[in-house]
């Protein structure tokens, strides 16, 4: 067999310039369950087991607690924590929807990611609206 039979593979192009990578819907969608997974795990579940042990401590802990709270700062940092439990958690439901193949479409994944991405930020308004 000669190489001519088997050429060797063209070079793959290579794309590493990250604002030049045009990501559609769905992996911006993607992007964001591993930020937000991330966020949790990191930010989110110790800043809230801090807060549980504060509020329970003792009557001023709990007081302390309220007040830092009522700083604009705490409460964007709240919406931020509601924001990506409230996405990932969105999110999550639809990756458990696409491995049982509901959804697994091109179309209706695009779809999908789009929502889950609206339906989030719009629960977060909510959300954030009554909190501030
Ligand atoms: C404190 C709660 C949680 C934490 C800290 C957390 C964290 C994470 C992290 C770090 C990942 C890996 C993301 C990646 O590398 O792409 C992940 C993946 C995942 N999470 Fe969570 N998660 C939490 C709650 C949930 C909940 C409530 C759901 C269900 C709705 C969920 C569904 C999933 C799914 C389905 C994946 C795999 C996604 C894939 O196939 O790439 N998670 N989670």
């Amino acid at each position: 067999m000669s190489v001519l039979d088997n050429p060797p593979p063209r070079p793959r192009p290579v794309y590493l310039n990250l604002v030049a990578i045009r990501l559609p819907i769905a992996g911006i969608a993607s992007i964001l369950h591993r930020v937000s997974g991330a966020a949790l795990f990191l930010f989110a579940l110790p800043l809230m087991l801090l807060a549980v042990q504060a509020s329970l401590a003792s009557p001023e802990s709990f007081a302390a607690l309220k007040a830092a709270f009522a700083h604009p700062l705490a409460k964007l940092t709240a919406i931020g924590v509601v924001w990506a439990c409230l996405h990932h958690f969105c999110a999550g439901i639809r990756y458990l929807l696409i491995d049982l193949h509901v959804g697994d479409d091109l179309a209706p994944a695009q779809r999908s990611g789009a929502m889950v991405i609206a339906v989030s930020l719009a629960l977060t308004l909510i959300v954030g609206l009554r909190l501030w």
